[in-house]
């Protein structure tokens, strides 16, 4: 596959944890609009992937370029201006904040980037809306279910209208019929915003709403266009 075109391109990372290899040469590329699943064995370096990629974790070698510009030589306050203006992120529990209702955690990115209250509520409702979840905007996250929390947490990494949502194991607490709303809901919402989709997963169900898949093993990633 041809990195040209792409928004987010890794090459050759590599980073050690003490003597443990994460990433071993791996290299990544995503378009804008495209959802690519990255699955493989558990300890493989599908999260270190993901956080290299996002700005999270410094790798100790390679290079991540982002819309043309060389993440790890960014400062500490450039990166998280990208992860809080570009990026958006999903994890398996959905980390939302419990003292918060659910329609203040959705509008929270929005918040912090400065938008007032009403503006940012009106349009957390929007995205709550889309995301089925509206009738639970005023409970609190500890009142809701499973799949209506990780809705939540889908409509409040799109909120603020990211460039790339990077979602790690956003199904896997999840039961099936749940983790399949949640992922028809996020990639519908991701194509129709051109937002580019990093989705580790382990399950092949859930890779089959991706356009491409990239299997991690030992720290490589493999390209597999074409194989499926
Ligand atoms: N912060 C860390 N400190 C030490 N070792 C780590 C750290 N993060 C990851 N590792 C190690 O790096 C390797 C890759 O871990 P990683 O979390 O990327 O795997 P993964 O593919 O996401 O696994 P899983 O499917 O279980 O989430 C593993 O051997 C793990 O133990
Ligand atoms: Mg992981």
């Amino acid at each position: 596959m041809t990195p040209a075109g792409s928004l987010l391109i890794a090459t050759s990372l590599h980073k050690t944890y003490g003597h443990t290899p994460a990433l071993d040469g791996a290299d990544f590329s995503i378009h804008p609009g495209e959802v690519v699943a990255v699955m493989g064995p558990s300890g493989s370096g599908k999260s270190t992937l993901l956080h290299c990629l996002a700005g999270i974790v410094k790798p100790d070698s390679g290079s991540v370029h982002y819309n043309g510009r060389e993440l790890t030589t960014l400062s500490d306050a450039e990166r998280s201006g990208l992860r809080r203006g570009e990026f958006g992120f999903v994890f398996q529990f959905g980390q939302l904040v419990p003292e918060l209702s659910c329609v203040e955690n959705v509008a929270l990115p929005l918040r912090l980037n400065g938008t007032k209250r009403k503006e940012a509520e009106d349009r957390a409702s929007a995205w709550m809306e889309r995301l089925e979840v509206a009738d639970v905007a005023h409970k609190r996250p500890g009142e809701v279910s499973g799949g209506q929390g990780q809705r939540v947490a889908v409509a409040r990494s799109l909120v603020t209208g990211p460039r790339v949502l990077f979602a790690d194991e956003p199904t896997g607490a999840l039961d099936s019929l749940n983790g399949e709303r949640v992922m028809e809901l996020l990639t519908e919402a991701a194509r129709e915003s051109r937002t580019a989709v990093v989705l580790v997963t382990h399950e092949a169900r859930v890779a089959a709403y991706s356009d491409r898949e990239v299997v991690v093993r030992d720290g490589k990633a493999r390209d597999m266009a074409g194989v499926r």
